[in-house]
């Protein structure tokens, strides 16, 4: 095989209480990658506002780390197609570099295990957030609903409820480059230990939420007490937003990852149009205009043609 094309979901991470932990993917965006064969080097072809340096490229770094790893003498060509926009808590520079990670292995037949292509994956995340984190990656790699759990990394992966809907509103803003790498330094280093407590036991609710299938529990888990007040300020609006979906009927909303999205969640279909015009109206209150997206859970990433 010269070159194989992987396609790879968005993802929201922390849903609330889970910070760094929890990852779902969603079918509201895809990334497709293609890694073909070269001489030598490693390029990058793109036609989206991605850096085009490898090393300073979700695709890139993955790219190099892999070669490294596995001794392959081989050049790449990294081909990278944008779905999901980068830089709104969508998993974006995850799906590329899950995408990415599940192309190499296939294309060098493998065989690496879940763990190894998340652990790749998450190793092309350093390029935009400045650190490691598993939990868009995961579950870009994996679909579903994601537990990460580090040293050693062990992913753990629930299938959703088929009936789980979301909706997610992504406000017109403009986000720093290094939107990530800020928002996580607006979050508190030490915690006091009742907001701790609250936390754990609304994120240990939402995985029985997931494992009995109960879109209602999973939503009304969906409480952080750390995080979200830690970060609201950064994205204008918030309050309003959140209890406008509430309102609508929502389940439960948080923001998407590190933001600037907000998710609501649902179960009801014909909740979710109610529920994407109350967010709009919420950004809209602060003068700001947002695309509202209704997705549901998504498969991993798949090989799409080679
Ligand atoms: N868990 C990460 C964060 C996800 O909230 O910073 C960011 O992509």
């Amino acid at each position: 095989m010269r070159s194989i094309t992987v396609k790879a979901p968005s993802s929201t991470a922390n849903l609330g209480p889970g910070f760094d932990v929890f990852g779902l993917a969603v079918d509201a965006f895809f990334d497709e990658i293609t890694l073909t064969k070269k001489k030598s080097g490693i390029s990058i072809i793109t036609e989206d506002d991605v850096p085009t340096n490898p090393e300073n490229n979700t695709a890139g770094l993955v790219v190099k780390n892999m070669i490294k790893k596995f001794k392959i003498k081989d050049g790449i060509e990294i081909k990278i197609k944008k779905g999901v926009p980068p830089g709104f808590g969508m998993g974006s520079s995850a799906a590329s570099a899950s995408a990415t990670a599940v192309a190499f292995d296939k294309l060098y037949g493998l065989k690496l295990d879940k763990n190894t292509l998340v652990e790749f994956a998450g190793s092309g995340e350093k390029a935009s957030a400045g650190s490691i984190h598993f939990d868009n990656v995961a579950a870009s790699v994996l679909g579903g609903f994601v537990i990460v759990r580090t040293n050693p990394l062990n992913i753990i992966k629930i299938k959703p409820p088929k009936n789980l809907r979301m909706c997610i509103a992504i406000p017109k803003l403009e986000v720093p480059k290094m939107k990530t790498k800020i928002s996580r330094g607006v979050i508190p280093k030490k915690v006091n230990l009742i907001d701790s407590v609250r936390n754990l036991s609304n994120a240990a609710a939402i995985v029985v939420g997931f494992m009995e299938k109960n879109p209602e529990l999973i939503g009304n888990s969906i409480k952080d007490v750390i995080v979200e007040p830690a970060r609201q300020h950064m994205i204008p609006g918030f309050v309003k937003v959140k209890e406008n979906a509430l309102r609508a009927g929502a389940l439960g909303v948080t923001i998407s990852g590190a933001g600037p999205s907000v998710i609501a969640f649902s179960k009801n279909s014909a909740d979710l149009k109610r529920i994407s015009s109350a967010m709009s109206r919420g950004f809209a209150n602060v003068n700001i205009k947002c695309q509202t997206v209704i997705c549901k859970p998504s498969k991993g990433a798949i090989v799409i043609k080679k």
